[in-house]
């Protein structure tokens, strides 16, 4: 699929409007429709996590942060934020109505596009909302794109997902495991102490708090297979959250090609979310409370 130069095809009718629609499901952000209500739920999530983060976020998601002047008030527009990134490690943001096909997330990581929606959820969902909105998808993921360790990875995160997407559906579901267990619900040790970098911690409130402090979740060594072969929780925090050392470390473990790690695991029964194994190198082990014990994805 060449999707390099993205086309515009149509406009288009959404719930949330009219919006110009292009064929790799990227629209243009339409900024002056954002009400002040808008502007202010992102306000008041930003400057939430903002007081959260420190000491508990790593350093290069901070920065990221700071960098990019998230919290210069309002929403950002994507074109300010993308002269940012087009210079320190050439990824570009596109606008997205929401979550896209697999092939076509794919092939935008792939060419170092990260797709964002572009609407914020409403003042009653400040906690949780079950899709992502633009709050998780810039606040969450784009700080750490101006990493260029973590850029890489995405990328090939883009590139290897075209290749399972290509051998099956297991394939593609061991590998989302690995974005879910690393991008999404990631945690890194550091000489600071343990600290999260995935995304969907670091725009939750509750989570970000809950992954550090709390004594009911795994906290384990990262260990790609073991990773790829483990259900998660679509709909509680996390019951095991696994650790990288640092960014290299997890770009050079995924870096071999994945093909007979796919057929490996093709027939092994994945552990459950909460399970703690004899091989794993254990940070510390959950108490379990509170966990519910069916439902792992
Ligand atoms: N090395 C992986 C493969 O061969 C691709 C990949 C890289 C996947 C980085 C995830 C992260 O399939
Ligand atoms: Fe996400």
């Amino acid at each position: 699929m060449d999707t390099s130069t993205p086309r515009k095809v149509e406009h288009q009718q959404t719930d949330r409007g009219y919006v110009p629609v292009y064929a790799t499901g990227v629209v243009e952000q339409p900024w002056s429709s954002y009400s002040q209500t808008d502007h202010d739920v992102w306000n008041t999530l930003y400057a939430r996590q903002r007081e959260l983060l420190p000491g508990r976020a790593c350093k290069e998601f901070l920065e990221g942060v700071e960098r990019f002047g998230l919290g210069d008030g309002g929403i950002p527009k994507f074109a300010d934020l993308n002269k940012v990134l087009a210079e320190a490690t050439g990824w570009e943001l596109v606008a997205v109505e929401g979550l896209l096909p697999d092939e076509v997330f794919f092939d935008h990581l792939a060419n170092r596009r990260f797709p964002v929606s572009w609407w914020i959820r409403k003042p009653d969902q400040l906690d949780y909302l079950s899709e992502p909105d633009l709050f998780h998808d810039l606040f969450g993921h784009v700080p750490l794109l101006l990493n260029p360790v973590f850029a890489d990875y995405m990328q090939a995160y883009g590139r290897g997902g075209m290749k399972a997407f290509a051998i099956g559906p297991e394939a593609l579901m061991n590998l989302t495991r690995l974005y879910w267990y690393t991008v999404e619900f990631g945690l890194i040790n550091t000489d600071e102490g343990m600290r999260i970098y995935g995304a969907g911690i670091v725009s939750s409130k509750g989570e970000s708090i809950y992954c550090l402090d709390s004594a009911a979740p795994n906290r384990i060594g990262f260990k790609l297979e073991r990773v790829m072969d483990t259900r998660y929780r679509i709909d509680t925090f996390q019951q095991t959250y696994f650790v990288i050392d640092s960014f290299e470390q997890l770009f050079e473990a995924t870096h071999p090609d994945f093909t007979p790690i796919y057929a490996r695991l093709k027939d092994s029964d994945a552990h459950a979310a909460a399970d703690v194994l004899e091989s794993d190198r254990v940070f510390t082990r959950g108490t379990r409370e509170g966990f519910a014990t069916d439902a792992d994805t």
